[in-house]
């Protein structure tokens, strides 16, 4: 621990912020490994580790976006009262298009009996802020997304998942996706809110 840099890492968490516009760039296979590593130093309830992560690129992730399209019916009248005008064809624009990120990476639960549900979603959430994180480190930017759970069902046939014994078993569960690449955007850090966000309790 001696020699992690205090600043340097609360630099890290404040800078991390959602990108939604990638450039056209791969990501290196070595770059992606050591962010889906990082994801695997996660606490997780029982030490059960029990993410599941499919990463699609290529031509797979091309094929996503019609799904990622069709999300988008789902979610977009809560977001028409939500957003304002040029916001709402900003995140429109993004469903469609993914903001043309080459690697999209879907965040499943593998549940057991022998693990709480709650704890078992927050041991894979921890995984994707390992994700969220070392994407800033890399220099690349992502965004956590559960527009795919609009579409739960379809996303797991499109994965293939259906096919394996522990989702016939019910044990596999999306729980977010994630795209990421190297952003081609420099959005404003989104305020955060302190009031009554916090309670601290002394004697
Ligand atoms: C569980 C979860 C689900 C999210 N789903 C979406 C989503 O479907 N689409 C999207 O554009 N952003 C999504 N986000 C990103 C949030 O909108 C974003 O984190 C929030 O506005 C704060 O902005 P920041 O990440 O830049 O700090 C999601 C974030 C989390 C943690």
């Amino acid at each position: 621990m001696g020699q992690i840099n205090r600043d340097n890492f609360y630099e890290l968490v404040r800078s991390r912020k959602s990108i939604r516009q990638f450039k056209n760039q791969p990501v290196p296979a070595d770059v992606l490994n050591r962010i889906l590593e990082a994801a695997t130093h996660a606490p997780s309830g029982k030490n059960r580790q029990n993410w599941r992560f499919f990463v699609v690129q290529g031509k797979k992730r091309d094929e996503y976006l019609q799904h990622s399209q069709k999300s988008w019916a789902g979610i977009k009248d809560i977001l028409q009262q939500r957003l304002k005008p040029s916001l709402y064809e900003f995140t429109q624009r993004f469903f469609y298009t993914l903001g043309e990120a080459p690697v999209l990476i879907f965040a499943y639960s593998h549940n057991s009996t022998d693990e709480r549900y709650l704890t078992s979603i927050g041991s894979v959430y921890m995984a994707v802020q390992n994700i969220n994180l070392a994407c800033v480190a890399e220099g690349l930017g992502c965004c956590t997304m559960g527009a795919p759970l609009e579409i739960k069902k379809d996303v797991d046939h499109f994965l293939g998942i259906t096919e394996l014994e522990e989702y016939k078993k019910g044990e596999l569960e999306l729980l977010c996706g994630v795209v990421l690449g190297y952003p081609d955007h420099n959005p404003p850090k989104a305020p955060r809110q302190t009031e009554n966000r916090i309670t601290f309790l002394n004697d």
